[in-house]
């Protein structure tokens, strides 16, 4: 498709918006010990890297891969763990980091998935939310940005692996050839 991007949020933005994240986050772990930060490859990257970097005492980072494919016999979606995190989850403060919360399928999947392993809680957090796509209701502890249902690129979200070294959030507008 021939497209062009448009700043959408701009580098400043998203450096201010990490940093009240990032104190809410860091208020609501005061008492914690050991947060472990779980990022769900590739798009968090970015984000992870710029928020664990803001957050105080001792944190630790780990990713997880998954992919969702549709289901034709439930018209659900699945999801699969291509690469599972290395570390223990069990009585832990476990916060889920995710760059976009789409259908909510991902992030639900996740959920459960990590759930079954009894963290000693588990918090999610997005920098960006489009809620009138939400397919399944997911609960969302801390939110960067609530966005309309625009196709969007940059700070690690790709458009066909594309984009994502992008310092902004870009929309994309598609042109006519
Ligand atoms: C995108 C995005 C979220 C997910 C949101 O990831 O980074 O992880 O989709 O969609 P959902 O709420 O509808 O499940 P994608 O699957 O494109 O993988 P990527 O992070 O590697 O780009
Ligand atoms: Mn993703
Ligand atoms: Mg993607």
């Amino acid at each position: 498709m021939k497209h062009t991007t448009e700043v959408m949020i701009t580098a400043e933005e998203i450096d201010q918006k990490l940093d009240i994240l990032a104190e809410q986050i860091n208020a609501h772990y005061a008492d914690s010990d050991r947060l472990l930060m779980v990022g769900l490859l590739k798009g968090s990257v970015v984000f992870m890297a710029d928020l664990c970097r803001r957050i105080k005492g001792h944190v630790e980072i780990d990713f997880m891969s998954v992919s969702s494919y549709g289901n034709e016999m439930t018209s659900s979606r699945d999801v699969k763990i291509l690469k599972d995190v290395q570390s223990e989850i069990q009585g832990r403060d476990v916060l889920i980091v995710e760059d976009l919360i789409d259908s909510g399928n991902t992030l639900n999947k996740v959920r459960e998935i990590l759930m079954i392993r009894e963290p000693k809680s588990l918090a999610l957090c997005t920098l960006l939310d489009k809620p009138e796509r939400r397919e399944v209701d997911v609960p969302v502890d801390f939110i960067g940005f609530t966005i309309p249902d625009e196709f969007i690129v940059g700070y690690g979200i790709d458009y066909a692996e594309q984009y994502r070294n992008l310092p902004y959030i870009a929309k994309v507008v598609p042109l006519e050839d």
